[in-house]
């Protein structure tokens, strides 16, 4: 008897994992990216790998360190030449958008909130610039352009950040199409967890008729 071919299995996905598949079903080659929490540049090497080499990503860390890293890694990857790298806070979104690439809305704006692993946890992502990020984000993305953020509550401050990410997201409902919260099930309230929301493909808030 012929046995069929076992699916090859990996492991439970981690929000990160999801984010990641549904942030690689939308951005195509030639698309503007910004990565808004640059950290070792794991996402954005995933942004530039996804724009190709016609397409622009804007990475952005408030730490110089961070994106020197970010920067080897895309360098080793080859693919540096299609990155703008910012050192700078994302709360300034708007205007290091303007600045670094002005021709093109993105497609996608990717966060991963909390510290960057292995260096110093008193950097870390805090709800007020947080909030002033995502808020300029909705306004730069383009029609049905994806905004993602992974949020981590069990650092020092992580759960107050959380709970104030989880309230702007109630706000959204008008300007968002999908609007989408993933966590493990049964997971225990510190464990991370992703927002996915995708931006109205049509343009929001609607022009008022002239003639009315
Ligand atoms: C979880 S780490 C990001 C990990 C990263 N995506 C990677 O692939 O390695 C969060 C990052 O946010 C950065 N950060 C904290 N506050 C920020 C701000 N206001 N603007 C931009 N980046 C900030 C930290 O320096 C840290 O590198």
């Amino acid at each position: 008897m012929k046995v069929a071919p076992s699916r090859r299995v990996d492991g439970p996905s981690r929000p990160l994992d999801i984010v990641k598949r549904s942030v690689s079903s939308v951005v195509k080659r030639g698309d503007l990216a910004i990565d808004a929490t640059a950290g070792n540049g794991h996402d954005t090497l995933l942004l530039a790998r996804l724009v190709g080499p016609p397409g622009r990503v804007v990475a952005i860390d408030v730490q110089r360190d961070a994106i020197r890293s970010a920067a080897a890694r895309l360098a080793e990857a080859g693919m540096a030449g299609r990155v703008s790298f910012v050192v700078g806070g994302h709360e300034n979104l708007q205007d290091i958008v303007a600045h670094h690439e002005r021709t093109q809305e993105p497609a996608c704006i990717m966060f991963n909130l909390g510290y960057l692993p292995g260096s110093d946890k008193r950097i870390v992502t805090r709800p007020d610039t947080t909030i002033a990020a995502l808020t300029a984000s909705l306004s730069l993305l383009g029609p049905g352009g994806l905004l993602t953020v992974v949020v981590y509550p069990a650092h020092r401050g992580g759960r107050e950040e959380s709970e104030t990410v989880d309230d702007w997201m109630e706000g959204v409902g008008d300007i968002a199409i999908d609007r989408m919260r993933y966590s493990g099930l049964q997971a225990p309230p510190s464990a991370a967890y992703a927002w996915i929301v995708r931006r109205r493909a049509e343009e929001w808030p609607p022009q008022s008729d002239a003639s009315s």
